[in-house]
């Protein structure tokens, strides 16, 4: 039986890649290691979280002592790394949080598995989850390709570079067998309402300003979160040791053209006159360092692994919206920070 590590498996990407993992691989036993920050939630993983193949670990990846007590404890086959601060606002106002996480954490993680595998490495893989954000922004033409050279803007997307550099730094120096994706923008349940489709959702439906930034005219790249996961177990089983490889949707939306979509679907959903929800489109200061656009070419995991999305965006928005709208208490006890209680009623008062 192997042991697999996921890191920051009670967030948004994390959730679903535990979820996957657990029920499509009863072989596997899945660590879940999360520090359960304002963005972990437990109350995501409801549905696995007494399968017998699954086990929670409350820790942070900065603790380089109990990150290697844990390694040798454990002894993981592989890692599967998506731990991280995620978000670029928050980047902004905190920058050096993101250092500690997102760079030592993973350095912490590399060192662990260094001295875990040592130099017995056959069958080991480190996988490190990275962004699209790393490239830079793009102009009007062109795409991110696995060779577009590394031009960091936020401070969020300086510590996934730093921490690409370091994963790439530690199979060249040590030899620990590494593998990197880069992903672009994901939707879809469980996401945390800070961050654009959920945030506006929730404004939508209680009839509160959807904030604008800038112009509306940045461009993102949107994949359901569920292809990344799937596109994480293809390169977790089949990726080559040192390769990157870039996920992405071909689907771009500038930021306008989306809130506009999503007002005219829950016009409809909400029973509103049509044109009732986009009263709300705020137009407020832009982002600082905003990206203008991404987009990412996917046209080598297609090429040597064989994934491709599997939801065209139209029916994913809808599916992502019924489910915001059907988990009403989920989003709300977020919002209220209730879901913070969820670990203790479930974990520690057991
Ligand atoms: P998220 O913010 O929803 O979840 C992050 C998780 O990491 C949370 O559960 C949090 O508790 C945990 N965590 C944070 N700090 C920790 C620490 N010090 N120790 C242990 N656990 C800690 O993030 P997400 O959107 O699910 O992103 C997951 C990964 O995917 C990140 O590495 C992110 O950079 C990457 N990524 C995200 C997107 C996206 O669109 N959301 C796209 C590409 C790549
Ligand atoms: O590209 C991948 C990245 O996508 C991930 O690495 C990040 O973890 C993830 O947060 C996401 O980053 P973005 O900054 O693109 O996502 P966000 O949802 O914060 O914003 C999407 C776009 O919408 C962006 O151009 C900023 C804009 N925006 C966002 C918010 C929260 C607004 O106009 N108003 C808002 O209130």
């Amino acid at each position: 039986m192997k042991t697999i590590l996921i890191t920051g498996g009670a967030g948004f990407i994390g959730s679903h890649v535990v979820r996957l993992f657990v029920n499509k691989y009863p072989e596997y036993k899945i660590v879940n290691l999360d520090k359960l920050t304002y963005a972990g939630n437990l109350a995501n993983l409801k549905d696995v979280e007494d399968k017998p193949n699954y086990e929670f670990v409350k820790g942070d990846i900065v603790d380089s002592e109990f990150i290697q007590k844990l390694f040798a404890e454990k002894q993981f086959d592989g890692v599967i790394h998506l731990a991280a601060e995620s978000h670029v606002d928050r980047s902004i106002s905190n920058p050096t949080e993101f250092v500690f996480t997102n760079v030592i954490g993973t350095v912490n993680l590399l060192n662990a598995a260094k001295t875990i595998w040592k130099d017995h490495f056959e069958g080991k893989k480190f996988y490190h989850i990275s962004t699209d954000e790393v490239y830079g922004s793009l102009g009007e033409e062109g795409m991110f390709t696995e060779e577009t050279r590394y031009d960091p803007h936020s401070p969020y997307s300086a510590s996934k570079a730093s921490s690409d550099h370091f994963v790439r730094a530690y199979l060249d120096t040590f030899g620990v067998p590494t593998v990197i994706s880069n992903c672009s923008n994901n939707y879809g349940s469980y996401q945390f309402p800070e961050k654009l489709i959920p945030l506006f959702i929730h404004n939508i439906k209680n009839n509160k300003p959807l904030p604008v930034y800038g112009k509306g005219e940045n461009v993102r790249d949107w994949l359901w979160v569920v292809d990344h996961a799937r596109a994480i177990d293809v390169i977790f089983h089949q990726g080559k040791v040192g390769e990157t490889y870039n996920i992405g949707g071909f689907n771009e939306w500038t930021n306008i053209a989306l809130i506009k979509l999503m007002c005219r679907k829950m016009d409809e959903k909400l029973g509103r006159p049509a044109g009732e929800s986009e009263k709300l489109i705020t137009y407020v200061k832009d982002r600082a360092g905003h990206d203008l656009r991404y987009a990412i070419d996917a046209t080598k995991i297609k090429r040597e692994l064989g994934w491709e999305p599997s939801l065209q965006f139209e029916e994913g928005i809808e599916k992502t919206i019924d489910w915001y709208l059907e988990n009403e208490e989920w989003l709300e006890n977020v919002i209220s920070g209730d879901y913070q209680k969820y670990y203790e009623q479930q974990y520690v008062k057991r």
